[in-house]
């Protein structure tokens, strides 16, 4: 191994992700967009020359994020090194997860840590892993957070920047895109943890009790994610606010948002966001605001934290 211990660590980080597009949809094989931020889950992996599996995690983290998730996490983190042939009876494994990312439900803190494992491991273990390779590690790792992840966050915390993503029976496809403006967002928790596992699969649930009705918000979903790539293509941030607010209305419908998500983008957009939605797994979790100023993110920011526990400013660029 070479460099200092920061050196390494900063080659570990993996990214927390905000979906602008297809939260839900995304599981059924059509299109979403989603976008990585700055705030980062890094990994100190080391060999410790004896037997068994310490795990230190300093994340921060919404309260009662990391006890609520303390058995998915496990779980994940067994599913990586079992992918990755490590087996900690046999040789033994100390683990600590950093940075700056706070782990709330929506942001994409599961993947984040899953990615930022197996490239600890794959520093640590010189296996010369590609992205590609890392990302199908973070994929095995996501199932022990949410049975069937679409692969979306573990995507966006591997590649970073704003995605077109689409799962398909085989290898998803996926491709960076170039935004003509930057995409000044704010973001807010309602600090309420949620268990993706059991909402996607609620949703499913519906969609098997009343697929006509799955598939009319399926078809208004992919004309509403049509448009809101187009106005990204365009850098046209007013028809993309809009797009976001559309996606939020098929959120409802899907029941996955909930008061205190309505709540927040009702106040959001009162503030001056020209959209916003809910974004991740709903229930709790995360809401998103397009902002298209400074002053104006400046501004929604300040409504939103007199609401929510959590907020935060980010940019796509
Ligand atoms: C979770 O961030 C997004 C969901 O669509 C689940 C998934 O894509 O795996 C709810």
């Amino acid at each position: 191994m070479s460099g200092t211990n920061e050196e390494r660590l900063s080659k570990t980080r993996a990214f927390g992700k905000l979906i602008l597009f297809g939260e839900h949809f995304v599981v059924y094989k059509v299109p979403a967009l989603v976008g990585a931020i700055a705030g980062y889950t890094d990994c100190d992996c080391e060999f410790t020359g004896s037997t068994g599996l310490e795990v230190i995690d300093n994340r921060p983290a919404v309260p009662g994020y990391k006890d609520e998730k303390k058995e998915e996490a496990d779980h994940a983190i067994d599913l990586v090194l079992k992918h990755l042939n490590l087996n900690p009876a046999e040789r033994g494994i100390k683990l600590t997860f950093g940075g700056d990312l706070c782990a709330a439900s929506g942001i994409g803190a599961s993947a984040a840590q899953v990615v930022a494992l197996a490239r600890a491991i794959n520093i640590a273990d010189n296996r010369g892993l590609t992205d590609d390779e890392v990302n199908a590690a973070g994929y095995e790792g996501e199932k022990g957070y949410h049975g069937t992840p679409s692969g979306i966050d573990n995507t966006a915390a591997t590649f970073g920047g704003v995605l077109r993503f689409q799962r398909t029976a085989g290898d998803p496809i996926f491709h960076k895109k170039v935004l003509q403006n930057p995409i000044r967002i704010v973001y807010a928790s309602t600090g309420i943890t949620v268990s993706t596992t059991e909402v996607v699969g609620d949703v499913r649930a519906k969609k098997e009790a009343d697929p006509a009705w799955f598939d009319d918000l399926l078809s208004k979903y992919l004309d509403v994610v049509a448009r809101g790539e187009a106005a990204i293509d365009a850098g046209d941030l007013n028809a993309l606010g809009a797009c976001l607010d559309e996606n939020h209305a098929l959120c409802q419908q899907l029941t996955v948002s909930c008061k205190e998500l309505d709540d927040l983008v009702l106040a959001a957009r009162a503030a001056g966001a020209i959209g916003a939605k809910m974004s991740g797994t709903g229930r709790g979790g995360l809401m998103l605001a397009l902002t298209p100023t400074a002053e104006i993110q400046d501004a929604v920011a300040k409504a939103l934290e007199n609401l929510a526990p959590n907020v935060w400013k980010t940019s796509f660029a």
